[in-house]
């Protein structure tokens, strides 16, 4: 009985240290929508699936201090689709299109990413 209850409390903090750093950087509305998405069966924060990691994006297009401009671009590939700008760390697979969502919504997600 006692193993028993500690383990839950185990699981339990192992859950609440999960979220805490799921939800760390950006906003968690904006990774909730990519999580009832696709992006994360392609994508994960720190490293490579199918498309670059989240990080290796924030990186590339400075993080938080990209620009709006970067921000509307990036956005009209998620919603367009993407390719040809990361062969070297996908062996050329593309992103395919999302034309469910608006330029807004993609915008959100473009932000949560770029704070990764
Ligand atoms: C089918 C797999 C797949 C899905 C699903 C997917 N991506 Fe991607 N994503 C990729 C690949 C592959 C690339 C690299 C494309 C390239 O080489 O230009 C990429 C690139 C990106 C980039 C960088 C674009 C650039 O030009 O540098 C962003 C931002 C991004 N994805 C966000 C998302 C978001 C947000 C979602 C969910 C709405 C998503 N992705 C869903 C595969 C995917």
């Amino acid at each position: 009985m006692l193993m028993k209850t500690r383990s839950l409390m185990v699981a339990a903090g192992a859950a609440m240290c999960f979220s805490g750093t799921a939800f760390a950087a950006g906003n968690p509305a904006a990774k909730a929508m990519m999580m009832s998405n696709d992006c994360f069966s392609c994508h994960a924060v720190n490293h490579q699936l199918v498309g670059p990691s989240f990080r290796a994006i924030a990186q590339r297009y400075h993080g938080r201090a990209a620009s709006t401009a970067t921000i509307a671009t990036l956005a009209k590939k998620v919603i367009s689709g993407g390719s040809g700008h990361w062969n070297a760390q996908t062996g050329g697979m593309a992103m395919t299109p999302h034309p469910q969502l608006s330029q807004a919504q993609a915008e959100g997600m473009v932000r949560w990413v770029l704070a990764q």
